[in-house]
């Protein structure tokens, strides 16, 4: 993450470290669990951590987090973006993908994707919607891990940067 960190309500977004893999870990649990999030290891976190921004509260919990994953020199695609439940509602998930998308800027990418079961989310914050076929395959290697594979409900939105 080069962009600049965001703050808000006295939470600041900033790259994650490998410190905060079980802050990670612990903070996703729950909405993998409730299928909103896919699952990932400790090795993928920690292999990808330069992906992730977290929101740090001003004690320095870790009460959101938010991916970046490029694909290629003009897509990009925003993932594993979770709030804690008590800290919703404060801007903290619009800090996380503002942060993201102004990375994506910083990069050069033509378009951000967002594969969702919350797209009225994106959509406030300028994404639309968009048909899952126009982006490459490899996009879709996720779901051969997700367990919805074959009752998929996530909807494709996009950002055009
Ligand atoms: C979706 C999520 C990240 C939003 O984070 P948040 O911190 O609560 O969102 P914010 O407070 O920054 O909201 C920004 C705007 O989006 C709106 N918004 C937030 N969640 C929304 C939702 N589910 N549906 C519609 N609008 C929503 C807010 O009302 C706000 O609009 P406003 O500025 O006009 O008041 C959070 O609810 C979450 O972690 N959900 C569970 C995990 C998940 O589903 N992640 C998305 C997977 S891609």
């Amino acid at each position: 993450m080069t962009a600049l960190p965001i703050a808000v309500h006295g939470v600041a977004v900033r790259g994650a470290v490998l410190a905060d893999v079980p802050a990670l870990e612990t903070l996703m649990a729950p909405y993998v669990a409730t299928g909103d999030l896919l699952p990932r290891s400790n090795y993928d976190l920690c292999r990808h951590i330069k992906e992730y921004a977290v929101a740090a509260a001003p004690g320095g919990e870790i009460v959101g987090c938010g991916s970046l994953k490029i694909y290629s020199r003009g897509l990009a695609e925003v993932a594993g973006l979770a709030v804690h439940p008590q800290w919703q509602g404060a801007g903290v998930g619009r800090a996380l993908l503002e942060t993201l998308t102004a990375e994506a800027r910083a990069q050069g990418l033509h378009e951000v994707l967002a594969l969702t079961r919350k797209p009225a989310f994106f959509l406030k914050l300028g994404f639309v919607p968009a048909e899952r076929e126009q982006f490459p395959l490899k996009v879709w290697a996720d779901c051969a891990r997700c367990p919805r594979q074959n009752c998929c409900d996530e909807v494709a939105v996009v950002l055009r940067l």
